[in-house]
């Protein structure tokens, strides 16, 4: 079986191509059928005064995404998608395809999301969803790379990892358990170990906000560096996020262009990054008629209000201890803040990526824990990485889905998953 990204390097021979009616026109004397097998696109053409009465037939009874088997001469043919076509010679019916419910027309987008089974098939889905598993095999070979060792954190966990407000709870044999927030912790407690590592899987938030942004499932990569500091985090930010939009210009072409993505905005996208800390992003924030009170996190439109200072994204740092996690280091030279940075992206698509240098004194790290009023008995593990030989150490966690729908150019995450999860949505 041939596939059809290959067809170029056979012009004259015969081949066998499977897949599925990507769409029909049928004539009196001709039918061409667009098949796409997942490698690509291909027009099978059917002379009717060329092959048997049976083989028309069939031919004209296709239907949109029936899967068939077909063989025939590749040809050129300049204006046929991929530069190729198929003499179309034989053909069978592999599975019928009835009333298919996604037409070549607009549908909404709730609908298309309750078919995103189908929708999966369609072109600027696959394109979005390629540029997905690209930048995961970017994530692990930058990684990989670079000695980080991958380390799979747990999925069903008993210690809150980010903050109680977005809590997946079941029942775990009696006990309460959580959805995993982050894996973190897990990887602070395996730096020890093997001093470069990271985790790179589902991550699940009780998000009850219906924004273009927000998941209740989403990928998170986190890497972990021990004997890294703020800065020395901030630098590998800025080199890992500028592999991987590197890798999709390279790589992607095809995808990007069906996305209709504007790519001179990530040929931009060079180190260095500007950075800014928190504090003075405020005071530019209410000199230009913001209402942001220090001590507040950014909302959505403050870091779109940020990110359009410039023209790549930007690190905004040191933020309000009130405003982050317990397991950030307080920042010795004000230690209202801790040593911490948001990465957002350009365009007004937002945090992409939060890291910080990690609380490694056991003293401060208890007082933040009774402070946020978390249980201190399930984090007695956590704090054993302060009590036997601790050491400065920093990660952050990249976002993919918020990631690619920047780089995709995208207006929702959700069209960067295959199957997204929503407040409102489980199925299918
Ligand atoms: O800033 P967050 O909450 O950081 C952490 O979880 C740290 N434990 C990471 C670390 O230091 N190891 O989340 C990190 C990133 C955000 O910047 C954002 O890109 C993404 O995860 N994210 C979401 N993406 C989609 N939907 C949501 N509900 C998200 N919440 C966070
Ligand atoms: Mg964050």
């Amino acid at each position: 079986m041939a596939e059809v990204r290959d067809l170029p390097r056979h012009p004259g021979e015969s081949v066998t191509v499977s897949g599925w009616i990507d769409a029909i026109r049928v004539h009196a004397r001709v039918a061409f059928l667009a098949l796409r097998d997942g490698t690509g696109l291909v027009q099978g053409v059917v002379v009717r005064s060329e092959v048997p009465d049976e083989l028309w037939a069939l031919a004209r009874s296709l239907t949109q995404e029936g899967s068939v088997e077909l063989t025939g001469v590749v040809r050129p043919d300049e204006r046929a998608p991929g530069g190729h076509e198929i003499a179309v010679s034989e053909l069978a019916l592999v599975g019928r395809s009835e009333e298919y419910p996604i037409q070549p027309k607009e549908h909404g987008v709730e609908f298309l999301l309750d078919h995103r089974h189908l929708w999966l098939r369609s072109s600027r889905q696959r394109a979005g969803l390629r540029v997905r598993a690209e930048v995961e095999q970017a994530i692990h070979d930058f990684l990989y790379e670079r000695d980080f060792v991958r380390v799979d954190t747990p999925i069903l966990t008993g210690a809150i990892g980010e903050s109680a407000g977005t809590l997946f709870e079941t029942d775990y044999f009696g006990q309460s358990a959580y959805l995993a927030q982050t894996g973190q912790l897990y990887l602070e407690a395996a730096c020890p170990a093997f001093r470069k590592v990271y985790c790179f899987g589902p991550t699940f938030r009780a998000e009850k906000s219906k924004t273009r942004r927000h998941l209740t499932e989403f990928w998170m990569v986190e890497p972990e560096v021990a004997f890294a500091d703020s800065d020395d985090n901030m630098a590998l930010q800025e080199e890992f996020v500028c592999h991987l939009v590197r890798r999709v210009l390279e790589r992607c072409g095809d995808e990007l262009a069906t996305l209709g993505r504007d790519t001179a905005v990530l040929e931009a996208v060079r180190p260095p990054f500007p950075r800014i800390s928190y504090t003075e992003a405020v005071e530019r924030l209410r000199e230009s008629g913001s209402e942001i009170e220090w001590g507040r996190d950014l909302g959505a439109a403050e870091e779109s209000a940020v990110s359009s200072w410039f023209d790549r994204p930007v690190f905004v740092y040191n933020y309000p201890a009130g405003a982050k996690a317990f397991y950030m280091k307080e920042n010795p030279e004000e230690p209202r803040t801790v040593l911490c940075n948001d990465l957002l992206a350009p365009e007004g698509y937002g945090e992409i990526i939060g890291g910080s240098q990690r609380e490694d004194d056991l003293e401060r790290l208890v007082a933040r824990i009774r402070a946020d009023g978390l249980p201190e008995e399930a984090y007695g593990w956590y704090l054993d990485v302060r009590r036997f030989g601790t050491f400065p150490h920093s990660g952050f966690g990249l976002g993919l889905e918020r990631t690619l729908s920047w780089i995709a150019g995208g207006s929702h995450v959700r069209e960067l998953v295959p199957f997204p999860r929503l407040l409102n949505r489980l199925t299918p």
